[in-house]
């Protein structure tokens, strides 16, 4: 198994590679942009070229690999996580920074294995910022050793949030209580706009928490993997243990300090993918 994981590993990094040049040859320039479930969940078609590329890629080479991807979903094709191996793939996570010039912004890809991830890689493709991780084999950045904070105190927390790309007025709401609530009691709150950068920056040790209700699996998939390789934790952002398809995400350099947020926090429920 260990083989063949090698080999997928060095396949799914050629492709980002080259879907990375998508990105960065398209980043300035002009975008068409179209809206899907409201007027701030953007898509251009560089998303959906960008997402063509790795599903035809790994299809030509494993014809049984399954797929959850971003733009697929946004097309009709249901969210279906099975034993089989699954790329969970957000081609540019950010679309919005993308289509406004803002450089953090990234290709998102995870392997599941029996449902448990086994490889994850988070490619900012305009910084070249490549963080990769696979299962019991630690998280880089660029290929350097990369480890969380260990902070354990809220009150020291640099913390990452994000408005998200819903205008549900509930959901809204609750995002500026929980803003309001942690505000005070941190040293910091940032928001970078991507959701798997997020996460890279708490595996960097660069913030200490990030939380997001309303996200998707192809949003958190891989930078879950990377988190937890850094030496940080995933969990249900209500304290239980993380569901990838549960659009709730909490990653933390410590579980002492998950557990703080998850108590600080209003907790949101959205459907599920
Ligand atoms: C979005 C970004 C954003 C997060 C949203 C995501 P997309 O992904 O990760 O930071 O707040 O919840 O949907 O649409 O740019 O791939």
């Amino acid at each position: 198994m260990s083989n063949t994981l090698d080999e997928y590993y060095v396949e799914i990094l050629w492709l980002v590679k080259q879907a990375g040049s998508i990105i960065r040859e398209k980043i300035y320039q002009h975008k068409d942009v179209l809206t899907k479930s409201c007027d701030v969940d953007l898509v251009t078609k560089w998303d959906q070229e960008v997402e063509k590329l790795l599903i035809d890629g790994i299809s030509s080479k494993y014809s049984s690999h399954r797929f959850i991807g971003e733009e697929s979903t946004a097309s009709g094709q249901k969210v279906e996580l099975t034993d089989a191996p699954t790329w969970i793939i957000d081609p540019i996570d950010g679309t919005m920074n993308f289509v406004h010039g803002l450089p953090h912004t990234c290709i998102s890809v995870a392997l599941l294995i029996n449902k448990v991830a086994e490889i994850g890689i988070v490619y900012n493709p305009i910084l070249e910022q490549l963080f990769t991780a696979r299962k019991g084999q630690g998280a880089f950045l660029n290929g350097a050793p990369i480890h969380v904070s260990n902070e354990k105190d809220l009150r020291k927390a640099l913390v990452m949030i994000e408005m998200g790309t819903s205008r549900d007025p509930e959901k809204t709401k609750i995002v500026l209580q929980n803003l309001e609530l942690l505000a005070p009691r941190v040293h910091g709150i940032r928001t970078l706009g991507s959701a798997a950068l997020n996460l890279s920056m708490v595996a960097l040790g660069g913030v200490d928490v990030s939380f997001e209700f309303g996200i998707h699996a192809w949003d958190i998939a891989a930078g879950d993997l990377i988190v937890r390789e850094a030496g940080g934790v995933t969990i249900d952002p209500a304290g239980g243990p993380f569901d990838v398809l549960s659009r709730r995400v909490l990653c933390a350099s410590s579980m002492e300090l998950a557990q703080q947020v998850s108590k600080t926090i209003v907790q949101y429920y959205p459907e599920r993918d």
